[in-house]
């Protein structure tokens, strides 16, 4: 039997709007060797996230871009294969930042130890992971959501919209909804427990919104922009806050955006509402990740919180899998199995 080699997808080209196949590259590589101070990984679990598409992009943004022919980077669950690290051994089973590769080599400084019997490795890459927390963090800092209140979100099947809408009601705020098709609607509604979905694909999206939020709209979490922004934007009450965590809509812009310039009358919102607009990088709230994990992990024992994953199966498909997602093609959090 020949020895496993390296399964890697690296960056073939930058794409121009929509990414397509075109844009990755699969490629076999020998196993990384492992030296002092190091582990040897095999990958498990690849998780999937909209921010990918910025870094597909050289556009100046928050973090650096992937360079050509560099593997995808991405949050991974792996197994320890080789340790010549203290405090890891092999089988020992870690969160880790290696990319959409079968195997890496890491040094401590992303590594984080998990507990398959406290709960399935793959909630580190979702409810218990970074999407958790951009929920918990960004809705509880920024929305501050308060009894009574109506929170909105989109991409309400998603890690990031099911989690927030969740924690809003958890603080006795009524949660709206607003995702893509029947199937995840019902499901927003019936195992996320919102109060109200609207599906963002029907023509009457602004009149139905106004409909299921009779009060108007305290919290908006931004995940969307686009016509999500447009139908949310005259229902916002006056000291609204609106955490801007993502635009998925925007993503595979090129950069023209369609329509007049809306930037006064937004601005006019703004002072004559006295609304709140704050955008935020989840890690900007890295001291809340204690509180997070122990809060998050009792809500989901008590089983007051509910997550949906999307596991796809074989690295080779995560290219397909992340257009997709772009797409609103997953429900739930996008995980591929390695
Ligand atoms: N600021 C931060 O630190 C931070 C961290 C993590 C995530 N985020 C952001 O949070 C948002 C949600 O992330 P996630 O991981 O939970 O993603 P997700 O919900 O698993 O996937 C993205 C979803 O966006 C929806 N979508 C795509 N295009 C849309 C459109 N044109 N209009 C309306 N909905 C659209 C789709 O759901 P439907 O089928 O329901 O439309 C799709 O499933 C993203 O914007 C992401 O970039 C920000």
């Amino acid at each position: 039997m020949s020895a496993p080699d390296n399964l890697r997808i690296v960056l073939a080209s930058r794409p121009t709007g929509r990414p397509g196949p075109e844009n990755f590259r699969i490629e076999h590589a020998a196993l990384p060797s492992v030296s002092d101070g190091q582990v040897l990984l095999r990958i498990l679990y690849l998780s999937l996230d909209p921010y990918m598409r910025g870094r597909m992009s050289a556009v100046k943004s928050y973090a650096a871009p992937v360079e050509i022919g560099q593997v995808m980077e991405g949050g991974t669950v792996a197994e320890v294969l080789e340790s010549r690290l203290a405090d890891f051994k092999p089988g020992d089973i870690v969160l880790s930042h290696s990319g959409w590769q079968s195997h890496a080599v890491a040094d401590g400084s992303r590594l984080r130890k998990l507990d398959p019997a406290a709960a399935p490795v793959t909630t580190a890459l979702g409810v218990l992971g970074m999407p958790g927390f951009t929920a918990y963090s960004g809705l509880l800092t920024i929305g501050q959501p308060k009894p009574g209140e109506t929170v909105v979100v989109a991409a309400a099947s998603g890690p990031v919209g099911s989690a927030v809408g969740q924690i809003a009601r958890l603080k006795g705020a009524r949660a709206v909804g607003i995702a893509g098709g029947a199937e995840k609607c019902a499901f927003v509604r019936e195992t996320f427990g919102f109060d109200a979905v609207v599906d963002h694909r029907s023509p009457d999206l602004a009149a139905e919104l106004a409909a299921a939020c009779p009060d108007g709209i305290d919290v908006y979490f931004e995940n969307v922009g686009g016509k999500v922004w447009d139908a949310v934007f005259p229902l916002l009450n006056g000291f609204a806050r609106i955490p801007v965590c993502g635009l998925v809509a925007q993503y595979n812009s090129s950069g023209e955006f369609e329509g007049p310039d809306r930037l006064p009358v937004v601005m006019r919102q703004i002072l004559t509402k006295s609304l709140t607009l704050r955008g935020f990088i989840q890690t900007e709230f890295a001291a809340q990740r204690p509180a997070f994990q122990a809060e998050m992990a009792r809500w989901i024992a008590e089983g007051v919180l509910k997550y949906k994953e999307d596991i796809v199966e074989g690295l080779e498909q995560a290219p397909q899998a992340f257009i997709g997602l772009l797409e609103g093609r997953n429900f739930g959090k996008l995980i591929v199995k390695a």
